[in-house]
């Protein structure tokens, strides 16, 4: 039986909107509730037991609007919260970091793979390790990781300087020593990087494989409602709906050139700070 209740998607601010793009483009059926907690962003320099805080209450929310799923749709609050959250949540949790992880080893030809992310995800290893247990299971050796921290791509993707010199500057600092170490696939394990593609590209020039998680998870989405019986099977006309915890207004202009289409009006604002939890 069709299940059109609605996935919920939840991001420390805009970052994941490139997470519901990729949803939208797999299941353009599914009716879809983002929330971005753009008033307690950015995650990727917060604690562990904050962050898993922020995702605990964000979790409530979403299971207050009925959701059949929930994504994490950030590589931060993947890597510190996905386990308590898969722990405590009534409906299947879906991550963003095995996703990348798996997308990244099927992609290398050299077994050379650049991470690049927030401090936080960094920091945690979950990445190198997910990494390395994937390429472990398909019988792949000899991988080489290098990773970096990119926390000014963060603030570059949310004042819309996807494509400029200071863009590019950053990018070329940043990615130097990645490219200078050879390596042939890249992944992007924050969501706001897929906004500087582009950019980033071009830094690591030619026979560079560029990952961007929100894709692979996804696919990962679309496999798990499948195989449990829950996709939305075109049952009514889905419904896309986005809440903030900051201003609606702030959130929507942020946020249309990160879906690449107009945003719907109506975002609603909502703090989950309310929501008492125990870590
Ligand atoms: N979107 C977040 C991530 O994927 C990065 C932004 C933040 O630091 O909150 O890690």
């Amino acid at each position: 039986m069709a299940d059109t209740r609605p996935i919920g998607v939840f991001d420390s601010g805009i970052g994941g909107l490139t997470v519901l793009r990729e949803i939208w483009n797999v299941l353009p059926g599914e009716s879809t509730i983002y929330f971005g907690d753009n008033a307690r962003a950015p995650y990727g320099n917060k604690s562990r037991s904050t962050v898993i805080r922020y995702s605990l209450q964000n979790m409530k929310f979403l299971e207050s609007k009925d959701v059949k799923m929930i994504v994490i749709a950030c590589n931060t609050a993947s890597a510190y919260a996905y386990d308590t959250l898969k722990d405590r949540s009534g409906v299947p949790v879906v991550e963003v970091v095995t996703p990348g992880a798996e997308a990244t080893v099927r992609a290398t030809r050299n077994g050379k793979i650049g991470i690049i992310g927030t401090k936080a995800t960094i920091s945690t290893g979950v990445y190198r390790q997910a990494v390395e247990s994937c390429a472990l299971k398909h019988g792949i050796k000899n991988i080489e990781i290098y990773q970096k921290t990119c926390p000014l791509f963060v603030p570059l993707a949310e004042e819309g300087w996807w494509d400029n010199d200071i863009a590019r500057l950053t990018a070329k600092e940043y990615l130097t020593p990645l490219k200078e170490a050879g390596i042939d696939t890249l992944v992007m394990a924050c969501t706001h990087y897929p906004l500087l593609a582009k950019v980033i590209a071009e830094t690591m020039g030619e026979g560079i494989t560029l990952v961007n998680t929100g894709e692979a998870a996804a696919s990962v989405v679309r496999e798990m409602l499948s195989k449990d019986g829950k996709t939305a099977e075109g049952n009514g006309a889905p419904k896309r709906e986005f809440y903030t915890s900051d201003e609606p207004m702030m959130f929507e202009n942020v946020a249309a050139p990160f879906l690449g289409e107009g945003l719907p009006s109506g975002t609603g604002h909502f703090s989950t700070d309310r929501y008492e939890v125990e870590i």
